[in-house]
């Protein structure tokens, strides 16, 4: 999954270039290059690693441009080398493009066109794009060679590509990749989201898959590749630069953390009725009649998604009285699912771009099923593919480590589950209850937050274990595998979620003074089994973490260390549990100086497969 920017207008074209790329850095980041035109020559710069590579390799080359296009990359095929950086040239260097996706035929096409005397540089699938879109701009018409091309492409992508001769223009086209256009004051912008265009405009047009646009400074034109004139709508994004920006902490994922009260507040926002003891979900009104209908909801995911949607089991289970299943998005298109007119699909993803998710929603959709989403980012493919919706509101999720877009996602899906319940049997004073505790939550997570050097300093106390065990029961069972899935992901610490239960199966055989446990034990229907739990582990001399609601004194005369987080309801209980699970992970992967907001090997939109 990479990044993609493009710009022409009156500025400097790569410093604009540059600017954006910096705000792409987290949807990949091994390599980078730009591409720019001035005077009837394509002139590109490449740099391996992060993108203050490529910015010193162009400081005091005064390119002076004032069109151009640029890439940061996360390798899918072919090593992050300079060859395989993108921009990728034509033979003739006279055609410069940037690709995000994947092209599966791009062995056929590559043999093909070294028949026909193409020469290669790269072990990249996206330079056959060059190489074919030269095969078809003999009439130096680029929109045209570009839509011949990308109709013998299969797979993904999103592209833009500029040639020499047409000084003027950028091509910009998407299948399964995202692309946005900024529109500005005689200045036009285009990027894989919104975060590169912040700052110089509000005005964005969302392309949609088998779309293309000519975008010129003060123009622009979106056709099918057929040329068939596409009308579009024109959004304004409600996100300054400020919010994708770090506000101030040393990183992203610390701000998201910090901003969860306030994403509390936005996800539910409009949306509660407390007097009717029921909810306002917009985005469902259209298929209200058919929620009505359901029995069964399959939630698919990935990673942190995922674990959301397995809490969101527990709470549609019980408080809607509906069948719920989980599954992982990628196995789910492989599988032989089940699905009828009394199944919904819903999808669970922030980015509303993740490949696996999409894919299955796709599927979903084949097969009549109604699909949903809870999606973060506005206009995104799955928002727009799925037939109705929940917006998560929690504004910019910059860090790849997923933490504010995980609790509002908890939260959308208890509003969900309040509405299926109260369309089920869901009596309007327990809808209420649930509407009044959620209330009560920015507040509740303030308070945690107040405790932050604590933890801290218990991050520090066990920062060089090389091993972390969390455990948890009921809804605190998935809190248990994001908990571990956080402290894994920026650490690199080896760290696995298990039900507390199942611990005695096995697992329990890897404790010992060296492999400490994160204990989720709130005073619940489970506390009990919980504690006996922990008293197996003291008995083999493992060190214990327990995180309990406040007020409970037992847990501080047999653990090691306790966390104290307010009562709520149970099933809210996440929501609460989850902030000091977030920090610790942080905090130890700060102080062991890791690269917090861009851990390696990891994307922040997974929009490969
Ligand atoms: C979580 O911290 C990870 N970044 C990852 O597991 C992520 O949750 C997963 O890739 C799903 O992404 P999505 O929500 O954008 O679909």
């Amino acid at each position: 999954m990479c990044g993609i920017v493009g710009y022409v207008g009156k500025k400097n074209a790569e410093n604009t270039l540059l600017e954006g790329l910096k705000r792409l850095e987290y949807r990949g980041y091994d390599s980078s290059g730009i591409a720019i035109v001035k005077n009837g020559k394509i002139t590109s710069k490449k740099a391996v690693g992060k993108i203050i590579n490529l910015e010193n390799l162009l400081s005091g080359k005064n390119l002076d441009a004032r069109i151009g296009i640029s890439h940061t990359r996360w390798a899918t095929h072919g090593k992050p080398t300079e060859e395989n950086a993108h921009p990728h040239l034509s033979c003739d260097g006279n055609l410069a493009v940037v690709h995000n996706g994947i092209i599966e035929n791009y062995q056929t096409l590559r043999e093909e066109l070294k028949k026909k005397g193409h020469k290669f540089l790269s072990q990249t699938d996206s330079e056959v794009l060059a190489h074919l879109i030269e095969e078809f701009y003999e009439k130096k018409d680029l929109k045209h060679a570009v839509c011949e091309a990308l109709k013998l492409v299969e797979g993904t992508y999103g592209i833009t590509a500029i040639a020499n001769d047409n000084s003027d223009e950028i091509i910009a086209a998407r299948k399964g990749s995202p692309l946005v256009l900024g529109i500005g004051d005689n200045e036009n912008f285009i990027a894989s989201d919104v975060a590169a265009i912040l700052g110089y405009t509000k005005q964005v047009v969302y392309l949609n898959d088998g779309e293309i646009a000519r975008v010129t400074k003060d123009n622009f034109e979106i056709t099918d590749l057929d040329d068939r004139k596409i009308d579009c709508e024109i959004s304004k994004i409600d996100w300054t630069l400020e919010e994708s920006q770090r506000g101030g902490h040393d990183h992203f994922m610390l701000k998201e953390i910090m901003e969860q009260p306030r994403v509390i507040v936005d996800s539910t926002r409009g949306r509660l009725l407390p007097e009717e003891g029921t909810v306002r979900l917009g985005g469902l009104e259209d298929v209200e009649a058919k929620l009505r209908k359901i029995e069964r909801i399959i939630i698919i995911a990935c990673g942190t998604a995922r674990y959301a949607g397995l809490i969101g089991e527990y709470m549609m289970e019980e408080y809607a009285e509906i069948s719920v299943e989980v599954e992982f998005a990628s196995e789910f298109r492989y599988r032989k699912p089940i699905l009828d007119e009394k199944t919904a699909v819903l999808a669970v993803s922030q980015s509303g771009e993740t490949a696996d998710t999409l894919a299955a929603i796709r599927e979903a959709k084949r097969k009549g099923a109604l699909t949903l989403g809870i999606v973060n980012v506005v206009g995104s493919t799955i928002a727009r593919e799925t037939d109705a919706g929940v917006y998560n509101h929690a504004g910019p999720e910059i860090a790849v480590a997923s933490t504010k877009a995980f609790t509002s996602q908890l939260v959308v899906l208890t509003l969900m589950a309040v509405l299926l319940g109260r369309q089920r049997k869901m009596s309007e004073v327990t809808g209420r209850r649930i509407i009044e505790e959620i209330e009560t939550l920015p507040k509740k997570i303030e308070k945690i937050l107040k405790s932050a050097d604590k933890i801290k300093k218990l991050a520090k106390k066990y920062a060089d274990y090389p091993n972390f065990m969390y455990l948890g029961r009921k809804y605190c069972f998935p809190l248990a595998e994001e908990g571990a899935l956080k402290l894994k992901e920026i650490s690199y610490i080896h760290s696995e979620g298990f039900a507390a239960g199942e611990m005695k199966h096995g697992s329990i055989a890897l404790i010992d003074e060296n492999f400490p446990v994160f204990a989720i034990a709130p005073k619940d229907s489970v506390y009990e089994k919980n504690i006996s739990n922990i008293e197996e582990i003291l008995a083999r001399k493992g060190k214990i973490i327990i995180l309990t609601t406040e007020g409970n004194k037992e847990a501080e005369k047999i653990a090691d260390d306790v966390i104290y987080i307010p009562k709520t309801l149970e099933m809210l209980t996440p929501i609460l549990g989850v902030v000091p699970l977030q920090l610790f992970a942080y905090y130890i992967a700060s102080y062991k100086g890791l690269d917090v907001d861009k851990p390696r090997n990891l994307a922040k939109s997974v929009t490969v497969e």
